[in-house]
């Protein structure tokens, strides 16, 4: 059975429509015993840190010129690093939060790419993700409907898929979206929006 890494990212707990998603996401996988392992990342129970001038520096350097300060600030990046590394499944969750992902999800992908670890450039200045044969599944939770924003308005399925795609070499993403949450919706049917998975 494949492991499987759950990253949450809605602040508003149990209330959450993409946590609820991405959590109807990881049962069902887990029922057809697609998964095995689950290691869970609530992204707003433990923020990840913003990155700043001295973490920026140590991201730069060579693993060998990497100091002991430098390694207790790279601590979170590294950790994720492993979670992801260590993954065969990734299930993501957020909220549109202004046509974009979530605060938090923004800074964990933020320290999670990193040159050299996660992406490297070949010699013609062209750049090689580093992580091979891994699956995103993307749950995003929206108040309003995509049929009704303007053409080019998709920003974060866009986003995710281009971040990942050419700083992590992960290209398989299936995404799946509640909307409308701020219509006033009666229960939500997790299964019938998650029929094709
Ligand atoms: C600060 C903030 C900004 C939001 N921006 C948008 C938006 O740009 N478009 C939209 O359709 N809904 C927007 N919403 C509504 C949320 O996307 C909606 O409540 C969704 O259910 C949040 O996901 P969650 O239930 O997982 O927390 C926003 C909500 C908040 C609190």
């Amino acid at each position: 059975m494949k492991r499987a890494l759950h990253i949450t990212s809605s602040a508003r707990g149990a209330q959450s429509y993409s946590r609820g998603l991405s959590a109807a996401i990881i049962k069902k996988l887990t029922d057809r015993k697609e998964i095995g392992m689950v290691t869970e990342r609530d992204l707003t129970r433990m923020p990840p840190p913003f990155l700043d001038e001295k973490l920026i520096g140590e991201f730069y350097k060579p693993a060998d010129a990497i100091s002991d300060e430098g390694r207790h600030l790279l601590h979170y990046a590294d950790a994720i690093f492993s979670e992801i590394d260590a993954a065969d499944i990734i299930v993501i969750s957020t909220p549109m939060h202004n046509l974009g992902i979530s605060a938090p999800l923004k800074a964990w992908l933020d320290q999670l790419v990193r040159v050299g670890l996660t992406y490297r450039f070949n010699e013609d200045g062209s750049r090689t993700g580093c992580f091979q044969n891994k699956k995103v599944y993307l749950a995003i939770a929206s108040g309003g409907r995509q049929a009704f924003w303007p053409d080019g308005h998709e920003f974060i399925e866009s986003y995710v898929k281009a971040v990942l795609g050419a700083y992590t070499g992960i290209t398989d993403v299936s995404t799946y979206r509640v909307e409308g949450t701020a219509m006033g919706m009666p229960e939500i049917d997790y299964g019938a929006i998650l029929q094709n998975l």
